[in-house]
Order: C-alpha cells, then sequence, then structure tokens
C-alpha cells in the first residue's frame, strides 16, 4: 500500500529520562550517532512515507528542525569543504516533509493521534512510536501496510511477551488466521497479568483507518483522564475487522534508561564503522573487570 503519512506522537515530557531530557526532548537523545527519532522516522521513509507529522508540545520544536534543513550549517560545511557532513546534513533536511501540529495537554496517546486528523484526510496512515525502535530491512511498518492493503482493515504490531511483561503494554486477544497474523476479537491497555487474554503485546506500530479517528473521537477518556489508542481500537470492532502481526527487524524498548542503553551498545555493536572497535573496546573493559 501506498502509506504517505505517518503520525509520530512526540509530545511527552520524557520524564523518565531526566535529566537528560530537561532542555532536550528525550527524542533527540543520541543512540550511537543519530537521535532516537531518526531512526523510527528513517523506518517510516523506507516504507514510502512522505509526510511526518509530529504530534508536538511547547519546548520540543527541536524534532521538526532536524528534519527540516539548516542553510547555515550547509553554508558552513560547504565553505571548509566538509562534503561528508554536508551530505549527512542535506540528507536529514530531504528526508521527509514535515508537519507539526500540537498537543495542547497531555490526554494520552489517543488524543495525540486526534491532533493529527485535521492533516490526515481519508487514506489509511501509519503511528510509529518512539520507544520502540525497530532496526531492520524490510521496514516493520512497511509489513504493517502490506497486510493493511490485504485487508483494508487496520493493523497493530504485535509480539509475544513474557505474562510478567504484560502488564506494559496493550494486549490483543484473537484467533491467529496464518503464520504470525491474527484477527483480533479484543483489546486492552495495561492488563494485569492474572487477566491478560494472551500474551501478545501491541508494539508501537499501527496502520489506521480514518474508522478509527472516529472511533477515538467518540472514546471517553479513562480513569487516569487519558484516551488510549487501544481503547479506540476496541471500538473500531465494531464497524470493521483488526488485525494485528509480527514484524521483521529487531526491536529495542527505548522507552527507559536501562534499555536505552542496550539499544546503545548492540546498534553500535552494528555499526558499520564503529563496531568492530567497539566490540574490542568492550571485550578489554570486560577483561579488565574480570581481573579485578
Ligand atoms: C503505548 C500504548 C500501548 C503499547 C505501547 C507500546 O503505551 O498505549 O498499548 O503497548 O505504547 O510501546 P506506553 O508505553 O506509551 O505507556
Amino acid at each position: 500500500m501506498n502509506l504517505r503519512r505517518a503520525v509520530f506522537p512526540v509530545a511527552g515530557y520524557g520524564t523518565r529520562f531526566l535529566p537528560a531530557s530537561k532542555a532536550i526532548p528525550k527524542e533527540l537523545l543520541p543512540i550511537v550517532d543519530k537521535p532516537a527519532v531518526q531512526y523510527v522516522v528513517e523506518e517510516a521513509v523506507a516504507a514510502g512515507v512522505e509526510t511526518a507529522i509530529f504530534v508536538t508540545a511547547e519546548g520540543k520544536s527541536a524534532i521538526e528542525d532536524h528534519f527540516d534543513r539548516n542553510l547555515r550549517l550547509e553554508t558552513f560545511l560547504a565553505e571548509r569543504g566538509k562534503r561528508d557532513l554536508l551530505d549527512v546534513v542535506r540528507q536529514v533536511g530531504a528526508m521527509v516533509q514535515v508537519v507539526a501540529v500540537r498537543q495542547k495537554e497531555a490526554l494520552g496517546l489517543g488524543h495525540a493521534v486526534l491532533q493529527a486528523a485535521p492533516v490526515l484526510g481519508d487514506e489509511p496512515f501509519a503511528v510509529l512510536l518512539g520507544d520502540d525502535i525497530i532496526i531492520g530491512q524490510p521496514p516493520a511498518i512497511g509489513r504493517l501496510a502490506e497486510l493493511a492493503l490485504e485487508t483494508g482493515a487496520p493493523v497493530i504490531a504485535v509480539m509475544e511477551v513474557s505474562p510478567a511483561e504484560i502488564s506494559h503494554y496493550g494486549c490483543i486477544a484473537g484467533e491467529e488466521v496464518s503464520a504470525g497474523v491474527w484477527r483480533v476479537r479484543d483489546l486492552v491497555e495495561k492488563p494485569d497479568p492474572a487477566h491478560a487474554p494472551s500474551n501478545l503485546a501491541i508494539i508501537g506500530r499501527y496502520v489506521l483507518t480514518p474508522a478509527v479517528l472516529q472511533a477515538l473521537a467518540a472514546t471517553p477518556p479513562d480513569r487516569g483522564g487519558e484516551i488510549q489508542l487501544t481503547e479506540g481500537l476496541r471500538r473500531t470492532l465494531a464497524t470493521g475487522p483488526v488485525y494485528a502481526c509480527t514484524f521483521p527487524g529487531k526491536r529495542f524498548d527505548a522507552g527507559n534508561k536501562a534499555d536505552f542503553l542496550r539499544a546503545t551498545v548492540e546498534i553500535a555493536l552494528d555499526h558499520p564503522e564503529l563496531g568492530a572497535g567497539f566490540r574490542r573496546m568492550l571485550e578489554d573493559l570486560f577483561v579488565k573487570a574480570e581481573k579485578t
């Protein structure tokens, strides 16, 4: 499917990363040599997305700037003959058309997606959450887009997690209709592990349709005052099918400090220029640690 628009909810305070995220949006914290959000935008672009809609907030406009041109910097680099860096900077600025909409109150993920409705038009669109970083080719969101084209229905990414972990995620119940594809029968946000309907956790990749926006617009806030995307999808079940599928690539949970570090180490180890040296450095560290 030609998935042209993708929504990136980036309005949160990033409290789990304080104090690093006090003045810098947590989405711009680097993983090796790129800001975290760039990995996620690159995944969408690799699946054919042309327009990135950032649902953002006060103090976070540096995210839009990152994907804009920076003519002063380009001139500086050009004048000094730094061709390679100039190419890198230009490439990020040319990657995607940028739209920013504001989420003026922190009322949840469903509310964030709704803020993008005026610029979404009548087509299916992607939603990608920056806390989930998925590295791989083909792009994970492209797999969801394929299934959305086949079925004409919204599609969400899922992954098996341990029963103890399911309470951190949205969870689906459904029947597996082909390998790694489920027709969803129910969804529940962050269930108590004792009552979770499955161990299939929703990972932050969605291909949604205008029907989901309509359902979200009618979704009341939960007990915490948030409009949940999971609840909007549950309500969409009343109007038509919803599918879930597994996805290609390696997924990192970059939503907390420890897993962010793991993402940094693993991505660094795979880095074409830095990987080999970094591996030797880690090996040295371990050898030294063993000796002491
Ligand atoms: C959000 C969704 C949840 C999903 C998760 C994936 O939760 O509400 O359904 O499983 O993203 O990362 P959050 O992690 O923002 O609390």
